[in-house]
């Protein structure tokens, strides 16, 4: 088993291997033991909430999967709490109705939420964690790959508002992650790319040995992804400078993915994003190596649909909505070198033109 640990203000581990959703109880009673410490033997089990969505209760988050026999075998009080799947379940709305459920059940500060699934789930459950009763623990199962590779590590929890893309949201940390790459055999070829958008991420900002692995399986690559947000999020667990970088592609794509009205997912429309910003700085001679090239070869050799309907107009509108800009400036994320990336303030009065240069080039203008 592959255990990476994650040193932010709360430390703890990342298990990695294929089958550990079978023995996950195992290693949950290890960090949030079924009985709390210092309670006397026979008081009442602590209580878990597995946070799913309808898609991945059906496959991993009810009777008989192990998952669910294990925690109760383990001694733990267990409750299930389903949504419907999809980003728009990403929502104040579910958050609410997630910490009713928490009230009507009687969990108290020392029980705990299970997040099992994708980002949505992970972003959704970890943020009624970090409000319910001013915090409780919460341990990610991620069942996407993109998941596995990104959201679950590094404590950013969050819901979308009618302004933009996780526009609330806190700094949470796990107790723990579980990620077992057998999950991802259920999931289909395009979760799969979506998945596969943040891993190419990662690649880009800080490793390219990552694009060498990802033909010798998923496994190892998602290790590698982690390490990467690993030595970020340790050097700025909330934000202040390098964990920025994290964000390349991100102004344009949650752009896109608000413009699509969310029918776009993430991964795709970072994807987009990372391109149409690598076009825009190759013209501006911003990259110490033009890398947009390099990004259109990841997005032929996994036939990814990059494309927008949007205007330039229309995603610099959505991305002045975003958070990631301080009044009249935004912070632009773009490639500088294979596995580097660096960071430019722009004027916001140019993001359209800089989102234009961009949109142009993509469609061979
Ligand atoms: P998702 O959680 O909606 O999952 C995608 C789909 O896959 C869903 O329909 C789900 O039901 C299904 N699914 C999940 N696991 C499955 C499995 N094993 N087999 C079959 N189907 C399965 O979406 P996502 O792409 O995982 O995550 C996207 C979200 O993650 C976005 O909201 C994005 O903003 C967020 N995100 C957060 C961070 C962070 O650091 N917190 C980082 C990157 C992305
Ligand atoms: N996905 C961006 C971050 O975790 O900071």
């Amino acid at each position: 088993m592959e255990t990476i640990t994650i040193h932010t203000s709360k430390a703890y581990e990342i298990l990695l291997e294929e089958g550990l959703l079978a023995t996950a109880a195992e290693h949950i009673s290890k960090v949030l033991p079924p009985v709390e410490d210092g309670r006397a033997a026979n008081s009442a089990p602590r209580k878990c909430c597995v946070v799913c969505d309808k898609t991945v209760c059906q496959l991993y988050g009810q009777k008989p999967h192990p998952l669910l026999t294990g925690l109760l075998e383990a001694g733990y009080t267990v409750h299930v709490y389903v949504f419907n799947p999809g980003e728009k379940s990403k929502s104040l709305r579910t958050a609410e109705d997630l910490c009713g459920f928490l009230s009507e059940n009687h969990f108290g500060r020392n029980d705990f939420i299970i997040a099992l699934g994708g980002g949505v789930c992970g972003d959704l459950a970890g943020f009624a964690a970090s409000i319910y009763m001013r915090g409780i623990p919460y341990i990610q199962i991620p069942t996407t790959l993109l998941a596995m590779a990104d959201s679950s590590v590094g404590g950013k929890t969050g819901v979308n508002t009618d302004a933009g893309k996780n526009m609330l949201g806190t700094f949470w940390q796990p107790s723990l992650v579980i990620a077992d790459p057998k999950a991802l055999e259920t999931l289909n070829k395009t979760e799969l790319l979506n998945g596969l958008a943040e891993v190419i991420k990662a690649g880009f900002i800080g490793d390219t040995s990552i694009f060498d692995v990802i033909s010798e399986g998923l496994p190892a690559a998602i290790a590698k992804a982690i390490q990467v947000k690993k030595e970020i999020v340790e050097e700025d667990e909330r934000e202040g400078g390098s964990r920025r970088l994290l964000n390349f592609g991100h102004t344009i794509g949650h752009a896109i993915e608000k413009c699509s009205n969310y029918t776009i997912p993430h991964g795709f429309a970072v994807m987009t994003g990372m391109y149409l910003t690598a076009l825009a700085a190759d013209e501006r001679g911003w990259s110490r190596t033009p890398m947009a090239g390099f990004i259109k070869s990841a997005i032929d050799a996994f036939a990814y649909p990059v494309y927008t309907d949007c205007t330039a107009a229309d995603l610099a509108a959505a991305a002045k909505d975003d958070k990631k800009h301080e009044a009249d400036r935004i912070t632009i994320i773009y490639p500088d070198q294979p596995g580097t990336c660096a960071m430019k303030e722009l004027p916001i009065s140019d993001l359209e033109v800089f989102i234009a240069s961009g949109l142009t080039k993509a469609q061979g203008r």
